[in-house]
């Protein structure tokens, strides 16, 4: 079996000066659940060059989809924003990751918090009907710095919400919270300020967090991580892991260095 898949990329969208997202053909063989990452790339000098991606398209979708930060003296990066369709990239076979459901204990409402592309792995959760079925709420916060680095987050709640089959199963379930941080928007601040104050649950109708019947993903930079970390483990919330299901699991946005 193969241990890396050569795709084909099929379209590309750049967002911003710093966020693009593409998509790419997907081997009949590669599984994987929602919310986990892989290793993706390109050959550069004859040589395989891999960072971890999250999967930002549901298991049960044909293509593969992804949403990458650009960073200009970065290895992979600066090269694999000028992709095209119809360029091979490289996608590791063994998809792993802790933002899995089994991971956490059954609850009422999935809050999903992730800042930049740290909103990878929540795109195809939320695109999976099974968050649905195991919780009343699915938020999903996506905090940014500008308006426009929203914009990818914006569309897949777009499509989730206009598919024929998954809209009706996610309408009134998955509630959307973006927040952007450095310009006017109808809601700003840190998601990590929202949350202690509790503006982010009661503009959403929610009652405050309590680890009895909430569950939190978080994905984003270390200093968000550790955050809501303190922020959660402060309130009783006990983290997940493969081995013993929690309140709250997380994973790092892959940042490249
Ligand atoms: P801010 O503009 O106040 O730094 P970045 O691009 O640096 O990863 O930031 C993405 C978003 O995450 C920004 O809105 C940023 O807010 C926010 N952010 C940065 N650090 C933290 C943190 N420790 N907790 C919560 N949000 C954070």
């Amino acid at each position: 079996m193969a241990t890396i898949y050569t795709e084909t990329v099929l379209t590309v969208r750049h967002w911003t000066d710093t966020l693009f997202s593409f998509t790419a053909t997907r081997d009949p063989g590669f599984r994987f659940l929602s919310g986990q990452f892989t290793m993706i790339g390109l050959q550069v000098n004859g040589r395989p060059l891999l960072r971890a991606y999250s999967m930002c398209n549901a298991n049960h979708e044909e293509h593969l989809a992804f949403f990458s930060i650009k960073v200009a003296d970065g290895p992979l990066t600066s090269i694999l924003q000028k992709i095209q369709p119809g360029d091979a990239l490289l996608v590791g076979a063994k998809p792993v990751g802790t933002l899995i459901q089994d991971n956490l204990l059954p609850g009422k409402t999935l809050y999903l918090l992730g800042t930049g592309t740290g909103l990878a792995p929540f795109a195809s959760i939320i695109k999976d009907p099974d968050c649905y079925e195991r919780y009343d709420h699915v938020v999903l916060a996506h905090g940014c710095r500008e308006i426009a680095e929203l914009g990818y987050g914006e569309q897949v709640v777009a499509e989730v919400l206009g598919d024929a089959f998954l809209g009706e199963i996610a309408q009134g379930k998955l509630l959307y919270y973006p927040t952007v941080t450095r310009e006017a928007f109808r809601n700003t601040g840190r998601i990590t300020t929202l949350l202690e104050t509790g503006k982010l649950q009661s503009d959403l109708g929610l009652p405050p967090l309590d680890r009895e019947h909430d569950r939190v993903m978080l994905c984003g930079s270390p200093g968000m991580l550790e955050d809501l970390n303190a922020l959660l483990t402060g309130k009783g919330f006990m983290e997940g892991n493969h081995h013993e299901p929690g309140h709250f699991v997380i994973e790092k946005a892959f940042v490249e260095k």
